[in-house]
């Protein structure tokens, strides 16, 4: 290996821990006495990286955090309400700006039109799982149980995307698709988010 591409190397992990810690510290600013317990995260080729991928893990590193604070939460406490409202308002807004900004094209190229489906498919189901834990009693015992699923099922969906399907999408697209999609992820994003409302229905059964 040239010393140049060591060093590329080296620069590249750099942006991906820096990325990381600065993804987990925005989660951490809505309750800074909380820990945020992620542990290490599945490989990906993508954190960091300045395109529309690198943003959507930066959501991804976010959404972690968000998962593990609340976990640390007790009852019907401020903070977990806090935070709950919040990670609900991410997950939707995240999703919704993801399929405009990505997956709806990902969609319309027959080679890669399953991999956006098996991303669409399981948004769903995650809303479900969030609209059901609203609809519940947080001081319940039982809540964080349920919680425990949603956040297996959730981090499930964000190791595929990044180590599957993004791949996928990223060899089927145009360097100009990324940039365009990148921009709109943001615009969407943003405009989703404050439109974001708390579902609640239960929809699961037990
Ligand atoms: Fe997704
Ligand atoms: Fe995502």
């Amino acid at each position: 290996m040239t010393t140049q591409a060591i060093e590329g190397g080296k620069a590249k992990r750099k942006a991906a821990k820096q990325a990381k810690t600065d993804a987990v510290a925005r989660a951490m600013a809505l309750a800074p006495d909380l820990a945020a317990r992620i542990g290490s995260t599945p490989k990906t080729k993508f954190r960091g990286d300045p395109g529309v991928f690198g943003r959507l893990v930066e959501d991804h590193d976010k959404h972690r955090a968000l998962l593990a604070m609340i976990e640390e939460t007790a009852g019907k406490s401020p903070e977990r309400q806090r935070l709950f409202e919040e990670l609900v308002k991410e997950l939707k807004a995240h999703a919704a700006a993801e399929e405009q900004a990505l997956w709806s094209t990902v969609l319309r190229d027959p080679e890669t039109t399953d991999d956006a489906r098996h991303a669409i498919a399981e948004h769903k189901e995650i809303d479900d799982m969030l609209a059901d834990l609203a609809a519940r009693d947080m001081a319940s015992p039982g809540w964080l149980r349920r919680f425990a699923g949603l956040k297996d099922e959730y981090l499930h969906h964000i190791r595929e995307e990044e180590q599957e399907q993004f791949v996928a999408a990223q060899d089927h697209l145009q360097p100009a698709d990324v940039r365009y999609m990148h921009r709109v992820f943001n615009r969407r994003k943003k405009e989703e988010k404050a439109a974001a409302k708390v579902e609640k229905k239960l929809k699961l059964k037990g």
